[in-house]
């Protein structure tokens, strides 16, 4: 299910802007990514480039291409919707459908894809979905509560639940602990560790500790000075991006000297 990107010559414009410039990099199947970088640099406009997600704001579109699984998602008669179901996204706060219980959270992009789904293919998918994203033990009780009625790691297990009952081949994560506390923050980096078996997985975050531990390899994204467009400044083995980065702008902000 797992696949490679190729981000080819990737330019990202808010209408005139832009705030993303010439991104070229290659991610490897059932790997995790970490993309850090400060404030601004353009993270989540890259992030949401590949799966289309940029293109829900007016004005907003790409140049360039990015390729999963041999096929451009921005080539000609690419249905967008179809490319989220491949590419799925975890968000920064955890946004279960409040009025949804549990099970209806978890059932509730396959729905939205308007896949008929019986009661019993449902019920297995609820589970597996929810053992994949760690959470079923805490809420198989509990399944027709309502979603929100879970804590902020929990809501996040959820939707991380949600987004791998569509069965995507990548998923894409917007700093998905900022809002939990360390120990679900550390669930959810297990988490991860294990999805990277089946997924190929690239997360946002600005904890450097993260991304040294949950992450094989880190892009570092930067810019110039407001008004400047974001640029993936080295991308390499996070041992080597921590460690000896090639270039001086990268060992600054890793050493906290900037951002
Ligand atoms: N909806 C939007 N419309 C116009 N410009 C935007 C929009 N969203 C982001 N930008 C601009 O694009 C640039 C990159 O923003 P982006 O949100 O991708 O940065 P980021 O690296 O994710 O930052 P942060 O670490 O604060 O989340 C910024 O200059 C930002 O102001
Ligand atoms: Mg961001």
């Amino acid at each position: 299910m797992s696949k490679r990107i190729d981000v080819k010559n990737l330019d990202i414009y808010y209408s005139d802007f832009l705030a993303v410039k010439d991104v070229s990099v290659t991610i490897e199947p059932r790997s995790v990514t970490a993309l850090i970088g400060p404030s601004g640099c353009g993270k989540s406009t890259f992030l949401r480039s590949l799966n289309r997600m940029h293109e829900v704001i007016p004005g907003a579109h790409v140049q360039g291409e990015v390729i999963i699984d041999g096929e451009n998602l921005y080539g000609k008669g690419v249905d967008p919707v179809n490319v989220r179901r491949k590419v799925g996204m975890v968000f920064q706060k955890p946004n279960p459908f409040p009025t949804m219980s549990i099970r209806e959270n978890v059932l509730a992009g396959v729905k939205l894809n308007n896949k008929r789904i019986n009661k019993k293919d449902a019920d297995e998918l609820v589970e597996t979905s929810l053992r994949g994203a760690n959470l079923w033990n805490e809420v198989k009780d509990r399944l027709e509560k309502p979603g929100s009625g879970l804590s902020g790691g929990q809501q996040q297990r959820l939707c991380i639940a949600r987004t791998i009952a569509v069965k995507p081949e990548v998923v894409l994560m917007d700093e998905p602990c900022s809002a939990l506390d360390p120990i679900s923050t550390l669930a959810v980096e297990d988490l991860i560790a294990e999805l990277k078996e089946n997924y190929t997985i690239v997360i946002v975050t600005h904890n450097m500790q993260q991304a040294a531990r949950c992450s094989d390899r880190t892009g570092f994204f930067n810019i110039e000075g407001t008004g400047k467009p974001g640029q993936l400044v080295e991308f390499d083995d996070t041992q080597k991006i921590f460690n000896n980065p090639t270039q001086k702008a990268t060992e600054d902000y890793i050493s906290g000297r900037f951002g």
